[in-house]
């Protein structure tokens, strides 16, 4: 398994992820296929820029599957209820394609971008934000330490999911 950076022909993995319905379950349900193309277009040039990571997990040359992370502008959870905060909130996310599943890729894709991450510096707080129901997801954030913080709710893609906020802190500080 090696981690690289998105390119334009990983459009065909974005749909097999992205746009099925099973892949999509714990995510509100697939996305549809109109608009992929930019969205792959825009991940290859966030990742050019070095403003996300936004990482194929390849596997015999072939993409399995993705980890991702990026900042938001939103405010953080952090934030006092009469004074939000502003600060960029870092979050990964991953997928992994099923003829892939059930091989520790996922488990092993996020415990390395998390080594680079804490190398790198800049990300801070990184949150993950799995589905309450999404058993294999919340076992990997459990198993490579992040700190289960509150079930909330989540925008994705227009919808409104319930999950888990987990934190991993890539300074060294462990926050509650
Ligand atoms: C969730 C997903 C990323 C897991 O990928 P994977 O490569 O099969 O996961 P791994 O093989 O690394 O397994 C991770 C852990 O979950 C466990 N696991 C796997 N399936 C599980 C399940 N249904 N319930 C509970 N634990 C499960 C594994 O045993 C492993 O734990 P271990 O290291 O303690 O043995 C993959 O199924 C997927 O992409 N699903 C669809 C999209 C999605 O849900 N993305 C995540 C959004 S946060």
């Amino acid at each position: 398994m090696r981690l690289r950076d998105v390119e334009l022909r990983d459009l065909p993995a974005y749909l097999a992820m992205r746009c099925d319905p099973v892949m999509m379950a714990e995510l509100g349900g697939p996305l549809p296929a109109e608009g992929m193309a930019a969205k792959v277009a825009r991940d290859v040039a966030a990742a050019a820029a070095d403003r996300d990571w936004i990482k194929v997990i390849e596997v015999d040359g072939q993409p399995a599957g993705t980890v991702v992370l990026w900042t938001h502008p939103e405010a953080s959870a952090e934030s006092h209820p009469n004074q939000p905060a502003v600060a960029p909130l870092s979050e990964i996310g991953w997928m992994v394609l099923p003829d892939f599943q059930g091989r520790g890729l996922a488990k092993a894709a996020v415990r390395e971008l998390l080594e680079q991450a804490c190398a790198d510096g800049r990300w801070g707080r990184v949150h993950a934000y799995p589905g309450v129901g999404n058993g294999a997801s919340n076992g990997i954030c459990r198993s490579l330490g992040f700190t289960l913080r509150a079930e909330c709710e989540v925008d994705f893609a227009g919808r409104t999911l319930r999950c888990n906020d987990w934190a991993y802190d890539t300074v060294g500080v462990r926050h509650q």
